[in-house]
């Protein structure tokens, strides 16, 4: 006789029958609990310090996990699946932003890379560490456009394009949630920051946005729509106060537009406390009222607030919640958990193996090498590196294995982080000599160790300077009034280039930096950001000409912080010859897309298939691309369209699409657009209503302009 399983635990009845019969069983108090989120584990992040629940419930809905073995997850989970009256699995919350153990380069660093196969295939690695570590739920990716690279969460997004964003925020999706979210390798994803957070406010963090309507359908929402349409299952809603709606409490975004409009039948669960702080937003008088204006507005889950556990039942008695708004959102919770399928297997099994698999490094040292960008190399070609006898690695990044984890480096471990000066060490040695002097700390000096990096740079044919940010001078909370380097490392650069020896900069950084008095200082630089675990083995195949740099960037660079906001796609000026700064060039130092290689490739003439066609009518662009130089190198193409004239003003030129391919010397290879009007060449009014115009279009790809007129 089979055991009698309730309805709710049959795995073989359709989910939605099974949560009808969950959610009829439930008391208002179970529902209310699985709306909650507390945390489990020891709590690394400095930012976020809450009260750690002695005994947890074991009626919760979520946790966040800080830890990576899954006995303290089985240990509580058993306690939920046993202990709570209806067994309903717990699930296990975690920033794995850009890898759980095996640390991938920053977001803004993959971007950079255009490589979206290899960041779907790098994001599914690290989906399989988490959940075999027992986490079931990334809180990524964060797709927040942002343009003022003060900001410190530059770091964590995909730069300052739209498309950029949405498309490798699909691809995280992908990765994350594979083809099947009940195996034991796969996660749930987060789309974050739930609106508009990267507008915030002169570059500081949780500050005001001011979001038009037409921005927010323009710049803010591409990259969310791209995520649900590829399946996210969570998002997470915004700290920042949307233009007088704070995102955590915004029935604009959170239902009209995510639930009616987009259909999302996930759940959105808060910031660290976003609810509570609603308060200090002057949007609520009291912690309670704060719940009641993010329940209401369809918030889901509660993240480290503490206003659901303690309000949500009292505001129903009160009227002042619908039930109905309760189970719904319910429902959504326990449908994630049961597409996770956690009530079949609630536990983690045991994968001794599960870090550092030799394909996740494989795929950190390919990503990293192609996420670094080759913002210099001068007439005196010093990169590649070829039979150099002496080497001095200079500076306080060489060693540094923190500086290239960067923020939210998850479960990684510093000592497992190979850094720049052991890089080239395992590269160029012993053919090579190599020295290091430190030079200075990032934002000090002395004159002995000046003297010091002098001496070794004298000793050296090449200087590797390496320098760059403090991990935690980028990331969440770590906002900075100028983007350019401590005048301890311009000090040292200075000292290193008056020996005249030939400099090769590499950057590790969590933003773009402004370089205008770097720049000059160095014969060659490398952007590497935050490559992390396989950094300084990237930056040793880029500078042995192993890997033929082909990073180009997701983000301005900008000659100083008084350009910032500084991005490609703005909107036109009303005076096209005037409107300039009087004391410094109005163009960026390093423009969107820039990005040098150790070969050269050379765009031929476009063709069309119709350079003139109507609304339903698609049309194709090709452009051959031929590597000229004596080297392989890989080419990431950029379409861009541009529409001049329309009903409401659009940005000069919009990434569209994007494709990047390997070129043998010598070879010549064709790549394509094919426009869809309604998909490329649209644009949305103020409340998201596409609008299509009759009119001239532009193509632009490399240096070409290709003239369309859709009729
Ligand atoms: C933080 C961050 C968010 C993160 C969350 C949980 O405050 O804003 O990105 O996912 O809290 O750690």
């Amino acid at each position: 006789m089979k055991p009698s399983t309730v309805l709710y635990k049959d795995a073989s009845v359709p989910v939605e029958i099974r949560i009808d019969d969950l959610l009829s069983r439930m008391t208002t108090h179970e529902k209310v609990m699985q709306l909650n989120q507390y945390t489990l584990g020891n709590n690394n992040n400095e930012n976020n310090v809450g009260e750690v629940a002695g005994e947890l419930p074991a009626e919760l809905g979520s946790v966040i996990y800080y830890n990576d073995n899954p006995d303290l997850r089985n240990a509580y989970q058993r306690r939920c699946m046993e202990e709570s009256r209806l067994g309903i699995p717990c699930i296990f919350g975690y920033d794995m932003i850009h890898g759980f153990r095996t640390i991938y380069p920053i977001s803004l660093g993959q971007a950079c890379s255009w490589n979206v196969p290899l960041v779907e295939r790098m994001t599914s690695y690290a989906a399989a560490e988490g959940r075999m570590s027992g986490v079931d739920w990334t809180f990524s990716p964060m797709i927040d456009v942002a343009r003022d690279p003060r900001w410190g969460r530059v770091s964590e997004g995909y730069g300052e394009d739209p498309y950029a964003n949405a498309a490798f925020c699909a691809a995280t999706v992908r990765g994350y949630q594979g083809k099947s979210l009940a195996d034991s390798t796969t996660i749930a994803a987060c789309l974050k920051h739930y609106v508009a957070y990267g507008a915030s406010e002169a570059g500081r963090d949780y500050v005001y946005t001011e979001v038009s309507p037409q921005t927010l359908w323009d710049t803010y929402l591409p990259p969310y729509k791209a995520g649900v349409d590829a399946g996210a299952l969570t998002l997470m809603s915004s700290f920042n106060d949307i233009s007088g709606i704070p995102g955590s409490a915004n029935y604009y975004t959170l239902t009209e537009i995510l639930k009616n409009r987009w259909k999302h039948k996930g759940f959105v669960v808060s910031d660290w406390g976003s609810i509570e702080q609603l308060v200090n937003q002057g949007n609520a008088a009291d912690k309670k009222e704060a719940g009641l204006r993010a329940f209401n507005s369809g918030l889901e889950m509660d993240m480290m607030s503490h206003a659901y556990d303690k309000y949500l039942e009292e505001l129903i008695d009160e009227g002042k919640v619908d039930s109905v708004l309760l189970d719904e959102s319910v429902r959504r919770v326990l449908r994630v958990k049961m597409l996770l399928g956690l009530f079949e297997k609630p536990y983690t099994g045991n994968h001794p193996d599960r870090f550092m698999r030799p394909d996740a490094l494989s795929a950190a040292r390919q990503l990293a090498a192609e996420s670094m960008v080759l913002l210099k190399n001068d007439s005196t070609g010093i990169l590649p590196l070829d039979g150099v006898g002496r080497i001095a690695v200079i500076g306080p990044v060489a060693k540094s294995s923190a500086s290239l984890q960067g923020s939210w480096n998850g479960r990684g471990v510093y000592d497992e982080t190979v850094t720049l000066y052991q890089g080239i060490l395992d590269r160029f040695a012993p053919e090579a000599e190599i020295r290091f002097a430190k030079g200075s700390d990032l934002d000090k000096t002395t004159e002995v160790e000046l003297a010091q990096a002098v001496d070794t740079a004298c000793w050296a044919d090449v200087v590797i300077l390496c320098l760059g940010e403090e991990r935690r001078w980028s990331g969440e909370n770590a906002s900075r009034s100028t983007i350019a380097l401590p005048e301890a490392q311009l000090q040292l650069a200075e000292k290193i280039a008056a020996t005249g020896k030939p400099v090769v900069m590499l950057l590790s950084s969590g933003r773009p930096l402004d370089l205008s008095q770097m720049e000059p200082l160095a014969n060659a630089i490398i952007e590497v950001w935050q490559p992390g675990t396989a950094g300084g083995a990237a930056a040793a195949d880029i500078l042995s000409g192993d890997v033929n740099p082909s990073g180009k960037l997701a983000m301005t660079f900008p000659r100083s912080t008084g350009q910032i906001p500084i991005y490609y796609n703005r909107r036109g000026s009303a005076r096209r010859h005037q409107g300039f700064y009087q004391d410094i060039p109005s163009t960026p130092l390093y423009p969107f897309g820039h990005g040098l290689s150790y070969t050269t490739f050379v765009y031929g003439e476009p063709s069309v298939s119709s350079s003139t066609f109507r609304k339903g009518e698609k049309v194709t662009v090709t452009v051959p691309v031929t590597n000229t130089g004596l080297r392989a190198g890989a080419e990431a193409v950029l379409w861009f369209i541009s529409d001049p004239a329309a009903s409401i003003t659009r940005p000069l030129m919009e990434l569209k699409h994007f494709e990047k391919r390997e070129l043998k010397p010598g070879e010549t290879t064709t790549f394509k657009f094919v426009i869809d009007p309604m998909k490329h060449l649209s644009f949305p009014d103020a409340d998201g209503n596409i609008i299509l115009e009759p009119g001239d279009f532009k193509i632009i790809v490399g240096p070409h302009t290709v003239n369309l007129v859709m009729e």
